[in-house]
């Protein structure tokens, strides 16, 4: 292995110098390449596991050529002051992907997991082998299914060494498995959006991430805009560009141990499926909005077909709702009135049927964009902007008519942390907050008609339920990078 680990005086001075407007590929020693093994190949992405319920689950991993990401790589630096603005079209890279910093190149092979309720895996089951190819870009995914409700899991994802030799190479992880519906809710989950990688604050990984693994939740919601493609260089402008942005993020030290620590479920906003507020038809240089929709359902530990909205039941208490905000929306510029969405017909009255069907004590929809607000007045992308006014009131109404007590928004997208409570409606919206305090900002600034609680840093939500004797109480904490609660809010209800 000839990596060389990306110390945090590296990470510092790389930071600060990257606005020379230039590849910086000359002062690169030569031992820094990636170099494979004789062994392999590695998993130097990691596992995912997601779309967890109470029987079922999915494992996620890549296979790839090298170990370790390649910690000395190239870094494409960001726009000096003064620089002329490229067309989107334009790239600064004029090296293979693989030399950049970060890239994990992927490599063929086969891949199995085993999986159990013991640590030692010693009741393991194992899967059969998937193929890992260029096809796929090497991922391969794994359907989990009869497992135990409420119950830790440990898996091994390996690639099986020759016929009866120990597997050549193992990555480990666990999640657990959502109660069973009618168990009372004793849970905790998180919520993040907004991780830029320049501004990560942590040459390792965004502090929210040891932050929010120290609460051990059950789950973690991945809420969009989990790589930039447009406003993090080197701009996404081919398909092995927008590849190498999840290799260098998802490769991070911190994000690989907390990604095997537990499950998450992902949502795609506008910069991680193309750029900024971009919806289908799309493109920035060679690089399609379709194929951005492709990239992030290979990159997260979720289904390849069927719709990307979705809701999990968490036992008794608990039914979370996960929209989709890019796939069916209509433009933005067009005007607005009753044709005008972002979720689209059939999501909408999927979301009413659920959400009226469901007898879950608490109902959370975790949103990659705001249904509340305040947002900015210039802004023109979301539920709380005013080109979308008609489907956003329609919502609004819906929630006060139909879920009046028990419904909360979630939000990602802002780069600020609030709670909101729509004066008109009631309804509640907390927003995550970015993931680091670098890429805090956009505030319209506090309204106290509509903010109980607004901060211009970055952070994450935590969520807990907890049953007391007769009654479920939910427990909203906006807490900052570190983990610390900076805003709680709770809400109790019989059951
Ligand atoms: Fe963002």
């Amino acid at each position: 292995m000839t990596s060389t680990p990306l110390t945090r005086r590296m990470f510092v001075a790389r930071s600060s110098s990257a606005v020379a407007g230039a590849v910086v590929a000359a002062n690169l020693p030569s031992h820094s390449l990636p170099a494979a093994d004789a062994a392999g190949p590695f998993q130097a992405m990691g596992t995912r596991a997601g779309e967890v319920t109470d029987t079922t689950a999915i494992v996620w991993t890549r296979l790839t050529a090298v170990p370790v990401r390649n910690n000395g790589g190239v870094v494409i630096p960001k726009r000096a002051r003064g620089e002329p603005k490229r067309g989107n079209a334009e790239s600064k890279v004029t090296v293979p992907v693989e030399q950049l910093e970060g890239a994990c190149p992927g490599a063929p092979g086969r891949v199995q997991v085993r999986y159990g309720t013991r640590a030692d895996l010693t009741d393991a089951k194992v899967t059969e082998c998937a193929v890992a190819s260029a096809e796929n870009d090497f991922i391969c995914t794994f359907q989990l299914s009869g497992l135990q409700p409420g119950t830790v899991y440990h898996y091994v994802s390996e690639i099986p060494g020759p016929a009866g030799a120990p597997p050549a190479t193992a990555f480990r992880g666990k999640f657990a498995t959502a109660p069973a519906p009618a168990a009372p809710g004793n849970l905790r989950f998180c919520v993040m959006t907004c991780q830029g990688y320049p501004d990560r604050g942590h040459p390792d990984g965004h502090p929210i991430y040891p932050a929010m693994q120290a609460l051990q939740p059950q789950f973690t919601c991945l809420t969009g805009d989990l790589v930039y493609y447009d406003s993090n260089e080197p701009v996404a402008v081919t398909e092995r560009l927008a590849r190498y942005h999840w290799e260098r993020m998802f490769s991070l030290p911190r994000l690989l141990e907390f990604n095997r620590s537990h499950s998450t479920y992902w949502l795609k906003d506008d910069h991680d499926t193309l750029s900024n507020d971009s919806g289908p038809g799309a493109s920035m240089g060679e690089f399609t909005f379709a194929q951005g929709q492709k990239i992030f359902r290979q990159q997260a530990p979720m289904n390849h077909d069927g719709p990307t909205y979705r809701s999990f039941r968490w036992g008794r208490d608990l039914q979370v709702w996960f929209t989709e905000g890019r796939d069916s929306r209509s433009r933005n510029k067009s005007p607005d009135g009753p044709n005008k969405t972002i979720w689209g017909t059939e999501q909408k009255a999927w979301f009413k049927r659920t959400v009226k069907e469901s007898d879950a004590t608490w109902k959370v929809l975790v949103s990659p964009t705001p249904l509340v607000g305040p947002d900015r007045k210039n802004k023109r992308d979301n539920h709380a902007n005013e080109g979308f006014t008609h489907e956003g009131d329609e919502l609004r109404a819906w929630l006060k008519a139909n879920a009046p007590d028990n419904f909360f928004v979630i939000c990602g997208d802002r780069h600020w942390q609030y709670h909101s409570v729509h004066p008109a409606t009631g309804v509640h919206e907390f927003s995550a907050g970015p993931a680091s305090d670098e890429h805090a900002s956009g505030s319209p600034g506090y309204d106290p008609k509509i903010h109980k609680f607004h901060r211009v840093r970055g952070g994450f939500l935590a969520v807990t339920l907890r049953r007391e004797a007769a009654q479920s109480r939910i427990l909203f904490e906006h807490r900052d990078v570190m983990g610390k609660v900076v805003y709680a809010w709770n809400a109790a209800r019989a059951v």
